[in-house]
């Protein structure tokens, strides 16, 4: 079955993969091409709609950027978003011009044609975000002003005949009250996009699929416990049943639980048909980790302990023909600039495929962003505490205890973190943020506990926001909820007497301590 499709053409904007998951929460499929993508296999493709993003560079000039303005006489109706709107204007005949000042932040924008079906259901004075310094002077012949703001006479224009509509500001960030019913305009009523793009289908297609491919082969995976690998092995597990093992290798350096909690969403008596391996390699990993403190040392030890064990596990099984991994759509995103710039490098666990025998690679997920990855794992039934895992990195709590990593210590961060999450759920704050969790530091102080002198270790506590952990703010956590918790993990976790916070954003620091 193939899903209606809306291509995002990419100019190299900062919230391209914001586009595509906003069209995909209109439930409709679409992909993310950079601008270059010949006129031909965009036609190839059959989209019922093209969205160009916004982008850096200017669309006269040096730096403008190469696309085939045939793409506007296809006959499919096409949004253009702040470069793309201006991209439009230049392309079809208007005028675009430097401004002398940028226009950044939130705006009042006013719809000047009530008329406009991109504007259906918007209130007439909505709030809208900007961000460019070109603006548009003169819409191309035949196209109408659609709205204005103060600084921006031209904020929205359109040619509805020819299905061709633009918007200087950004429908698709939250700071645009509107956007997302814009943008659903757009897609279901002018694409004409019945929304055909749920999970459950997704899910049956993708079973299907993968039913064909590996037919009586057998594949494995090795399964962390976090939302990607969790839901591929469901998905897995749903189409070959006990052809997929998974190997789960406890280092030892999970958070509170979180063994027992992967293993009873997928071992025995948990519903999913497979074979699931858990490795308890604790012992192992913390004598090789004994007296190392320096971090880099404690990564590459933890990486390949971790590659040794999955390894002595995966010749137990022998040659196996697919190797399962959870690549997920932003893995598999090409920027529109051809730069890798915006990919995080991967400081995984990795390497895996070096170590195996095996055949193939599948990988279930390449097509999902992470909240439908986390949509499609509460279709397949995983629990709560899985499908809604924040990120946690593959060395685990090694790179959250600075200094030597002891099985002591590991209890007390685990512990920490436990409460602190605790805390920060109870209030509703978790839902905002990234990433939050306690950190052992190395510092031991003096406190006073009843009568006596203590000497203790301190944690500290991160919250971060961010979308893309490459930047990261740090979150201005309500007070009360940080002394509960801080009042909570030194009364209830013995050899821990201070909490501290860490108001620190990325750059300069980083996000995990290590
Ligand atoms: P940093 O500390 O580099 O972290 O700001 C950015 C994001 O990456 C996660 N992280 C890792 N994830 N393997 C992973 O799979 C790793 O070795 C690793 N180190 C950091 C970190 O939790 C954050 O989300």
């Amino acid at each position: 079955m193939t899903n209606e499709l809306v291509l995002v053409l990419d100019f190299g904007g900062q919230y391209n993969q914001l586009i595509a998951r906003r069209v995909r929460e209109c439930d409709v499929y679409c992909e993310v091409h950079p601008h270059t993508l010949p006129l031909d296999e965009i036609r190839a493709k059959n989209p019922k709609g093209i969205i160009l993003t916004g982008g850096p560079q200017s669309v006269y000039g040096e730096g403008a950027l190469s696309y085939d303005a045939g793409l506007f006489s296809l006959g499919v109706p096409v949004l253009g978003i702040c470069y793309g709107s201006q991209l439009m204007a230049h392309a079809l005949g208007g005028e675009v011009k430097a401004a002398e000042t940028s226009e950044y932040g939130r705006a009042e924008l006013e719809i000047t044609a009530a008329s406009s079906r991109l504007f259906a259901g918007v209130n007439n004075k909505t709030v809208v975000w900007m961000s460019h310094t070109d603006r548009i002077t003169r819409v191309p012949e035949g196209f109408t002003t659609t709205a204005k703001t103060a600084d921006c006479p031209i904020a929205a224009f359109e040619n509805a005949e020819r299905g061709l509509y633009a918007t200087q500001f950004h429908p698709e960030v939250m700071h645009t009250a509107e956007g997302q019913k814009m943008l659903r305009n757009f897609v279901r009523d002018i694409c004409g996009c019945k929304g055909d793009w749920t999970m459950g289908p997704f899910i049956e297609n993708t079973v299907a699929a993968l039913r064909e491919k590996i037919g009586s082969g057998r594949a494995l995976c090795a399964l962390s416990g976090g939302v990607d690998s969790s839901v591929a092995a469901a998905l897995l597990s749903k189409a070959i049943g006990k052809q997929l093992t998974c190997v789960f290798v406890d280092h030892g350096l999970l958070r509170k639980n979180e063994g027992d909690e992967v293993e009873a969403a997928f071992g025995p008596g948990s519903g999913f048909d497979l074979n699931f391996v858990r490795v308890n390699a604790g012992e192992q990993f913390f004598a090789k980790l004994k007296g190392v403190t320096e971090p880099e040392q404690k990564r590459k030890i933890i990486g390949e302990e971790f590659i040794r064990v999955f390894e002595a596990e995966a010749k137990k099984i022998g040659a196996v023909d697919y190797l399962v991994q959870g690549t997920i759509y932003p893995d598999v995103i090409e920027s529109g600039l051809g730069k890798a710039a915006v990919i995080k490098s991967h400081h995984n666990v990795g390497g895996l495929p070096d170590y195996v025998d095996f055949k193939e690679i599948v990988e279930p997920l390449r097509l999902l962003f992470k909240d439908e990855v986390r949509k499609a794992g509460r279709a397949l039934g995983l629990p709560e505490n899985i499908v809604n895992r924040q990120p946690f990195p593959g060395p685990g709590l090694g790179i959250r205890i600075i200094g030597e990593v002891t099985p002591e210590k590991v209890k007390l961060v685990q512990d920490a973190d436990a409460i602190y999450r605790e805390e920060v759920a109870n209030a509703g704050a978790d839902k905002e943020l990234a990433q939050y969790f306690a950190a052992l530091t190395n510092m031991r102080s003096v406190g006073v506990m009843g009568d006596g002198r203590t000497y203790d270790y301190a944690v500290a506590l991160r919250a971060v926001l961010t979308s893309d952990f490459m930047t990261a703010e740090p979150a201005r956590l309500p007070w009360d909820v940080l002394a509960k918790a801080a009042s909570r993990i030194v009364n209830e976790v013995k050899g821990v007497n201070r909490v501290l916070y860490d108001c620190t954003g990325k750059p300069p620091a980083t996000i995990e301590f290590e």
